[in-house]
């Protein structure tokens, strides 16, 4: 037993974050319910931008220098049922990779609080101009 093993670690460290992260964005810009916010982006960069975050979130030591979870995601206008699909993939990508259910349900509980800033309002579905609307004004059940 290993009480004090970070959740970096738990994940896989570098290779298995980065397998994790792979799978789950090839399949999400394959899927039919959140392909179309991929169109046109190239996932080599997602992905190391992603591997990067989960890294530094998990405790492995990393710096995030990407773009905040707004800006990055405000001109797809991304739904909550996009979001959730997401994440259903990760859930499963983890599962396939072996993470146990704590680190997994672990690394969840981080990326929840995302979800107001990478999801639009339902309120400005129809006016793109707005896509700078405060994410903040959200309140949407996980
Ligand atoms: C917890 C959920 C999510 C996390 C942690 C996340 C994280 C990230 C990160 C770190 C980037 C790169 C930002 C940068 O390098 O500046 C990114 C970009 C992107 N994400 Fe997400 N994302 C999430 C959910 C989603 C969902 C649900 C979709 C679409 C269904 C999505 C689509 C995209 C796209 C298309 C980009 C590229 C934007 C661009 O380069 O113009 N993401 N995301």
């Amino acid at each position: 037993m290993t009480p004090n093993t970070s959740l970096f670690e738990r994940l896989g460290g570098t290779a298995g974050i980065a397998t994790v992260v792979d799978r789950t964005l090839e399949r999400s810009a394959n899927d039919p319910r959140t392909r179309r916010s991929f169109a046109g982006i190239k996932l080599a960069a997602i992905k190391t931008s992603l591997a990067q975050q989960l890294c530094a979130l998990s405790g492995g030591g990393c710096v995030y220098e990407g773009e905040t979870m707004a800006r990055s995601h405000q001109d797809a206008r991304i739904q909550a049922s996009e979001f959730d699909v997401l994440v259903q993939i990760l859930r499963e990508e983890l599962d396939r990779a072996g993470v146990s259910a704590g680190a997994k349900n672990e690394l969840l509980r981080l990326l929840a609080p995302m979800k107001r800033d990478i999801v639009s309002t339902a309120a400005a579905s129809d006016t793109p101009s707005s896509a700078a609307l405060p994410a903040a004004s959200q309140d949407r059940t996980p």
